[in-house]
Protein backbone atom coordinates (compact mmCIF):
# COMPACT_ATOMS: atom_id res chain seq x y z
CA UNK A 1 0.00 0.00 0.00
CA UNK A 2 1.11 3.84 -0.79
CA UNK A 3 2.09 5.66 2.27
CA UNK A 4 -0.95 8.11 1.07
CA UNK A 5 -3.26 5.41 0.70
CA UNK A 6 -2.31 3.99 3.96
CA UNK A 7 -2.69 7.94 5.76
CA UNK A 8 -6.31 8.05 4.17
CA UNK A 9 -7.07 4.65 5.70
CA UNK A 10 -5.60 5.77 8.89
CA UNK A 11 -7.83 9.25 8.60
CA UNK A 12 -10.60 7.53 8.25
CA UNK A 13 -10.54 5.79 11.96
CA UNK A 14 -12.50 7.65 14.33
CA UNK A 15 -10.68 9.21 17.13
CA UNK A 16 -12.34 8.76 20.29
CA UNK A 17 -12.12 10.65 23.42
CA UNK A 18 -11.18 9.15 26.76
CA UNK A 19 -12.17 10.34 30.15
CA UNK A 20 -8.98 12.30 30.29
CA UNK A 21 -9.29 14.15 27.23
CA UNK A 22 -6.53 11.44 25.76
CA UNK A 23 -7.68 10.21 21.83
CA UNK A 24 -7.06 7.21 20.82
CA UNK A 25 -8.21 5.43 17.32
CA UNK A 26 -11.49 3.56 18.00
CA UNK A 27 -10.33 1.06 15.14
CA UNK A 28 -6.73 -1.08 16.31
CA UNK A 29 -4.51 -3.87 15.91
CA UNK A 30 -4.69 -6.86 18.36
CA UNK A 31 -1.68 -9.13 18.61
CA UNK A 32 -2.73 -12.13 21.07
CA UNK A 33 -1.67 -15.07 19.94
CA UNK A 34 0.41 -13.64 17.39
CA UNK A 35 3.80 -15.17 17.83
CA UNK A 36 6.83 -13.73 18.64
CA UNK A 37 9.07 -14.02 15.98
CA UNK A 38 5.96 -13.11 13.76
CA UNK A 39 5.24 -10.12 15.21
CA UNK A 40 7.67 -7.33 13.92
CA UNK A 41 6.41 -8.06 10.14
CA UNK A 42 2.56 -8.44 11.25
CA UNK A 43 2.86 -5.26 13.37
CA UNK A 44 5.05 -3.78 10.31
CA UNK A 45 2.46 -4.93 7.69
CA UNK A 46 -0.49 -3.09 9.49
CA UNK A 47 0.99 0.21 10.26
CA UNK A 48 1.58 -0.17 6.47
CA UNK A 49 -1.72 -0.83 6.21
CA UNK A 50 -2.39 2.34 8.68
CA UNK A 51 -3.64 0.92 11.87
CA UNK A 52 -1.96 3.86 14.40
CA UNK A 53 -3.83 1.48 17.30
CA UNK A 54 -1.63 -1.40 18.19
CA UNK A 55 -2.63 -3.24 21.58
CA UNK A 56 -0.39 -5.79 23.25
CA UNK A 57 0.50 -7.48 26.61
CA UNK A 58 3.36 -8.56 28.53
CA UNK A 59 2.13 -12.09 28.63
CA UNK A 60 1.88 -12.31 24.51
CA UNK A 61 5.71 -11.77 24.97
CA UNK A 62 5.65 -10.19 21.52
CA UNK A 63 6.37 -6.57 23.12
CA UNK A 64 9.74 -6.49 21.59
CA UNK A 65 8.00 -7.69 17.95
CA UNK A 66 5.97 -4.29 18.36
CA UNK A 67 8.60 -2.05 19.31
CA UNK A 68 10.90 -3.18 16.80
CA UNK A 69 8.04 -2.59 13.87
CA UNK A 70 7.21 0.69 15.38
CA UNK A 71 11.06 1.49 15.46
CA UNK A 72 11.10 0.66 11.74
CA UNK A 73 8.16 2.07 10.35
CA UNK A 74 9.46 5.49 9.88
CA UNK A 75 6.41 6.78 11.76
CA UNK A 76 6.56 9.51 14.61
CA UNK A 77 6.08 7.98 18.03
CA UNK A 78 3.01 10.03 19.32
CA UNK A 79 1.28 9.38 16.21
CA UNK A 80 1.29 5.30 17.08
CA UNK A 81 -0.98 4.32 20.39
CA UNK A 82 0.07 1.70 22.17
CA UNK A 83 -1.37 -0.21 25.02
CA UNK A 84 0.08 -2.86 26.58
CA UNK A 85 -1.20 -5.12 30.08
CA UNK A 86 0.22 -6.05 32.98
CA UNK A 87 0.43 -9.67 33.78
CA UNK A 88 -1.44 -11.18 36.38
CA UNK A 89 1.58 -12.70 38.22
CA UNK A 90 2.96 -9.17 38.53
CA UNK A 91 0.01 -7.25 40.16
CA UNK A 92 2.14 -7.51 43.51
CA UNK A 93 5.12 -5.28 41.80
CA UNK A 94 3.50 -3.31 38.74
CA UNK A 95 6.39 -0.65 38.98
CA UNK A 96 8.95 -3.39 37.95
CA UNK A 97 6.45 -4.79 35.10
CA UNK A 98 5.64 -1.84 33.73
CA UNK A 99 9.42 -1.28 33.15
CA UNK A 100 10.25 -4.32 32.07
CA UNK A 101 6.74 -3.69 29.04
CA UNK A 102 8.28 0.07 28.45
CA UNK A 103 11.82 -1.54 28.03
CA UNK A 104 10.78 -4.37 25.85
CA UNK A 105 8.53 -1.84 23.44
CA UNK A 106 11.41 0.62 23.34
CA UNK A 107 9.27 3.55 23.78
CA UNK A 108 9.78 6.21 26.62
CA UNK A 109 5.63 6.21 27.47
CA UNK A 110 3.01 3.99 26.84
CA UNK A 111 -0.50 5.39 26.27
CA UNK A 112 -2.88 3.04 28.18
CA UNK A 113 -1.79 0.54 30.77
CA UNK A 114 -3.55 -2.04 31.65
CA UNK A 115 -4.63 -4.15 34.26
CA UNK A 116 -4.95 -7.03 32.49
CA UNK A 117 -7.17 -9.80 34.40
CA UNK A 118 -8.68 -8.49 38.21
CA UNK A 119 -7.73 -12.14 39.62
CA UNK A 120 -10.26 -11.53 42.75
CA UNK A 121 -8.42 -14.39 44.64
CA UNK A 122 -5.48 -12.54 44.45
CA UNK A 123 -6.79 -9.55 46.21
CA UNK A 124 -3.97 -7.42 44.78
CA UNK A 125 -6.00 -5.19 41.66
CA UNK A 126 -7.02 -2.23 44.34
CA UNK A 127 -2.74 -2.05 45.60
CA UNK A 128 -1.99 -2.42 42.08
CA UNK A 129 -4.02 0.44 40.63
CA UNK A 130 -2.72 2.39 43.40
CA UNK A 131 0.82 2.11 41.71
CA UNK A 132 -0.60 3.05 37.97
CA UNK A 133 -2.13 6.08 39.21
CA UNK A 134 1.50 6.63 40.49
CA UNK A 135 2.97 5.79 36.96
CA UNK A 136 0.35 7.83 35.45
CA UNK A 137 1.20 10.88 37.77
CA UNK A 138 4.63 10.47 36.44
CA UNK A 139 3.91 10.92 33.01
CA UNK A 140 5.08 7.44 31.75
CA UNK A 141 1.66 6.44 30.85
CA UNK A 142 -0.61 8.61 28.67
CA UNK A 143 -4.02 6.74 30.41
CA UNK A 144 -4.81 4.00 32.42
CA UNK A 145 -7.43 1.67 32.73
CA UNK A 146 -8.40 -2.26 33.49
CA UNK A 147 -9.05 -5.17 31.46
CA UNK A 148 -11.77 -8.29 32.13
CA UNK A 149 -13.22 -6.30 35.27
CA UNK A 150 -17.01 -7.24 35.94
CA UNK A 151 -19.32 -4.97 37.71
CA UNK A 152 -17.77 -5.96 41.86
CA UNK A 153 -14.39 -5.42 40.44
CA UNK A 154 -15.02 -1.97 39.37
CA UNK A 155 -17.60 -1.53 42.80
CA UNK A 156 -14.40 -2.55 44.44
CA UNK A 157 -11.30 -0.61 42.48
CA UNK A 158 -13.38 2.41 41.99
CA UNK A 159 -14.28 2.69 46.27
CA UNK A 160 -10.58 3.36 46.27
CA UNK A 161 -9.04 4.81 43.28
CA UNK A 162 -8.43 8.72 42.51
CA UNK A 163 -7.97 7.91 39.07
CA UNK A 164 -11.19 6.57 37.15
CA UNK A 165 -10.21 3.96 34.69
CA UNK A 166 -10.41 5.19 31.15
CA UNK A 167 -10.96 2.26 29.35
CA UNK A 168 -12.26 -1.30 30.48
CA UNK A 169 -11.09 -4.65 27.78
CA UNK A 170 -13.90 -6.34 28.03
CA UNK A 171 -14.34 -10.06 25.53
CA UNK A 172 -17.63 -8.32 22.99
CA UNK A 173 -18.47 -9.43 19.88
CA UNK A 174 -22.29 -10.19 18.67
CA UNK A 175 -22.92 -13.62 20.19
CA UNK A 176 -21.23 -11.95 23.63
CA UNK A 177 -22.31 -8.86 24.27
CA UNK A 178 -21.85 -8.44 27.94
CA UNK A 179 -24.58 -5.46 27.94
CA UNK A 180 -24.91 -4.51 31.55
CA UNK A 181 -20.93 -4.57 31.97
CA UNK A 182 -20.49 -2.40 29.19
CA UNK A 183 -23.48 0.48 30.62
CA UNK A 184 -22.36 0.16 33.84
CA UNK A 185 -18.73 0.81 32.15
CA UNK A 186 -19.99 3.85 30.55
CA UNK A 187 -21.66 4.81 33.35
CA UNK A 188 -18.87 5.73 35.02
CA UNK A 189 -17.16 7.50 32.34
CA UNK A 190 -15.12 3.96 31.33
CA UNK A 191 -14.62 3.60 27.63
CA UNK A 192 -15.61 0.06 26.48
CA UNK A 193 -13.50 -1.68 24.72
CA UNK A 194 -14.31 -4.99 22.51
CA UNK A 195 -11.48 -7.76 22.73
CA UNK A 196 -12.41 -10.91 20.64
CA UNK A 197 -14.42 -9.04 18.50
CA UNK A 198 -14.85 -10.98 15.86
CA UNK A 199 -15.43 -13.64 18.23
CA UNK A 200 -11.97 -15.09 17.31
CA UNK A 201 -13.71 -15.34 13.82
CA UNK A 202 -16.31 -17.88 14.87
CA UNK A 203 -19.30 -14.95 15.01
CA UNK A 204 -19.40 -14.42 11.10
CA UNK A 205 -20.79 -16.91 9.92
CA UNK A 206 -24.53 -15.89 10.40
CA UNK A 207 -27.43 -15.23 7.69
CA UNK A 208 -27.95 -11.77 9.49
CA UNK A 209 -24.53 -10.57 8.41
CA UNK A 210 -24.67 -12.07 5.24
CA UNK A 211 -27.29 -10.11 4.18
CA UNK A 212 -25.89 -6.99 5.82
CA UNK A 213 -22.65 -7.37 4.05
CA UNK A 214 -24.45 -7.89 0.69
CA UNK A 215 -26.70 -4.55 1.20
CA UNK A 216 -23.54 -2.72 2.03
CA UNK A 217 -21.08 -4.44 -0.72
CA UNK A 218 -18.46 -5.37 2.56
CA UNK A 219 -17.97 -8.99 4.37
CA UNK A 220 -19.36 -9.98 7.59
CA UNK A 221 -16.02 -9.53 9.44
CA UNK A 222 -16.29 -5.74 7.95
CA UNK A 223 -20.28 -5.76 9.22
CA UNK A 224 -19.36 -7.27 12.66
CA UNK A 225 -16.36 -4.60 13.07
CA UNK A 226 -18.95 -1.60 11.57
CA UNK A 227 -21.49 -2.41 14.17
CA UNK A 228 -18.55 -1.89 17.20
CA UNK A 229 -17.64 1.56 15.91
CA UNK A 230 -21.35 1.91 15.84
CA UNK A 231 -21.91 1.16 19.11
CA UNK A 232 -19.16 3.36 20.78
CA UNK A 233 -16.97 0.27 21.38
CA UNK A 234 -13.14 0.41 20.69
CA UNK A 235 -12.71 -2.26 18.71
CA UNK A 236 -8.58 -4.26 17.91
CA UNK A 237 -9.30 -7.26 15.46
CA UNK A 238 -6.42 -9.39 15.03
CA UNK A 239 -5.07 -10.96 11.63
CA UNK A 240 -1.57 -11.94 10.16
CA UNK A 241 -2.90 -11.92 6.90
CA UNK A 242 -2.28 -8.70 5.18
CA UNK A 243 -5.94 -8.62 2.67
CA UNK A 244 -7.67 -9.18 6.07
CA UNK A 245 -5.40 -5.79 8.10
CA UNK A 246 -6.78 -4.04 5.20
CA UNK A 247 -10.29 -5.12 5.18
CA UNK A 248 -10.94 -4.55 8.46
CA UNK A 249 -9.12 -1.22 8.46
CA UNK A 250 -11.82 -0.50 5.62
CA UNK A 251 -14.93 -1.57 8.11
CA UNK A 252 -14.51 2.44 9.43
CA UNK A 253 -15.36 3.43 6.11
CA UNK A 254 -18.87 1.54 6.48
CA UNK A 255 -22.13 3.01 8.11
CA UNK A 256 -25.02 0.89 9.64
CA UNK A 257 -28.32 2.32 10.40
CA UNK A 258 -29.74 2.14 13.95
CA UNK A 259 -32.11 -0.58 12.40
CA UNK A 260 -29.24 -2.37 11.02
CA UNK A 261 -27.17 -1.94 14.63
CA UNK A 262 -29.88 -3.44 15.77
CA UNK A 263 -29.89 -6.61 13.44
CA UNK A 264 -26.67 -7.59 14.69
CA UNK A 265 -27.70 -7.00 18.25
CA UNK A 266 -30.36 -9.31 18.01
CA UNK A 267 -27.59 -11.89 17.48
CA UNK A 268 -26.61 -12.11 21.37
CA UNK A 269 -26.20 -15.95 22.39
CA UNK A 270 -24.53 -15.58 25.73
CA UNK A 271 -21.11 -17.53 23.82
CA UNK A 272 -18.05 -16.93 25.96
CA UNK A 273 -15.10 -17.84 24.20
CA UNK A 274 -12.53 -16.86 27.23
CA UNK A 275 -12.14 -17.24 30.59
CA UNK A 276 -14.38 -16.18 33.28
CA UNK A 277 -13.33 -12.76 35.04
CA UNK A 278 -14.79 -14.02 38.29
CA UNK A 279 -12.83 -17.19 38.77
CA UNK A 280 -9.94 -16.89 35.75
CA UNK A 281 -6.48 -16.97 38.44
CA UNK A 282 -4.04 -17.85 36.05
CA UNK A 283 -0.53 -15.92 36.64
CA UNK A 284 0.67 -15.36 32.95
CA UNK A 285 4.34 -16.11 33.63
N1 LIG B 1 -7.64 -8.32 27.48
C1 LIG B 1 -7.75 -9.61 27.22
O1 LIG B 1 -7.83 -10.46 28.12
C2 LIG B 1 -7.77 -10.05 25.78
C3 LIG B 1 -8.16 -11.36 25.45
C4 LIG B 1 -8.21 -11.73 24.12
C5 LIG B 1 -7.86 -10.81 23.13
N2 LIG B 1 -7.46 -9.54 23.48
C6 LIG B 1 -7.07 -8.53 22.46
O2 LIG B 1 -8.04 -8.48 21.44
C7 LIG B 1 -7.44 -8.74 20.18
C8 LIG B 1 -8.40 -9.42 19.24
O3 LIG B 1 -8.99 -10.56 19.83
P1 LIG B 1 -8.74 -12.04 19.32
O4 LIG B 1 -7.42 -12.13 18.64
O5 LIG B 1 -8.99 -12.93 20.47
O6 LIG B 1 -9.95 -12.31 18.32
P2 LIG B 1 -10.58 -11.62 17.01
O7 LIG B 1 -9.84 -10.40 16.63
O8 LIG B 1 -12.04 -11.56 17.25
O9 LIG B 1 -10.39 -12.74 15.92
C9 LIG B 1 -9.14 -13.12 15.42
C10 LIG B 1 -9.38 -14.33 14.51
O10 LIG B 1 -10.23 -13.97 13.43
C11 LIG B 1 -9.56 -14.15 12.19
N3 LIG B 1 -9.88 -12.99 11.34
C12 LIG B 1 -9.38 -11.74 11.47
N4 LIG B 1 -9.91 -10.93 10.53
C13 LIG B 1 -10.74 -11.69 9.79
C14 LIG B 1 -11.57 -11.43 8.67
N5 LIG B 1 -11.62 -10.21 8.13
N6 LIG B 1 -12.30 -12.45 8.18
C15 LIG B 1 -12.25 -13.67 8.73
N7 LIG B 1 -11.50 -14.00 9.79
C16 LIG B 1 -10.74 -13.01 10.31
C17 LIG B 1 -8.09 -14.27 12.51
O11 LIG B 1 -7.44 -15.15 11.64
P3 LIG B 1 -6.03 -14.78 10.88
O12 LIG B 1 -5.09 -14.20 11.88
O13 LIG B 1 -5.61 -16.13 10.38
O14 LIG B 1 -6.43 -13.84 9.81
C18 LIG B 1 -8.11 -14.88 13.92
O15 LIG B 1 -8.26 -16.28 13.85
C19 LIG B 1 -6.24 -9.61 20.56
O16 LIG B 1 -5.29 -9.71 19.54
C20 LIG B 1 -5.75 -8.90 21.79
O17 LIG B 1 -5.02 -7.74 21.43
C21 LIG B 1 -7.43 -9.16 24.80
Amino acid sequence: MTDSRAAEAAAAVPALTLNNGVTIPQLGFGVFQVPPEETRVAVGQALEAGYRHIDTAAAYRNEEGVGAAIAQSGLAREDIFITTKLRNGEQGSPRAAFEASRKALGIDWVDLYLIHWPVPSQGLFTQAWKELESLYAQGLVRAIGVSNFLPPHLDELLAGANVVPAVNQIELHPSFQQGALAQKSRGHGIAVEAYSPLGQGQDLESGVLAELAQAHGATPAQVVLAWHLGTGNIVIPKTVSPERMAENLAAAGIKLSDAELELVSGLEAGHRIGADPAVAAFTQL
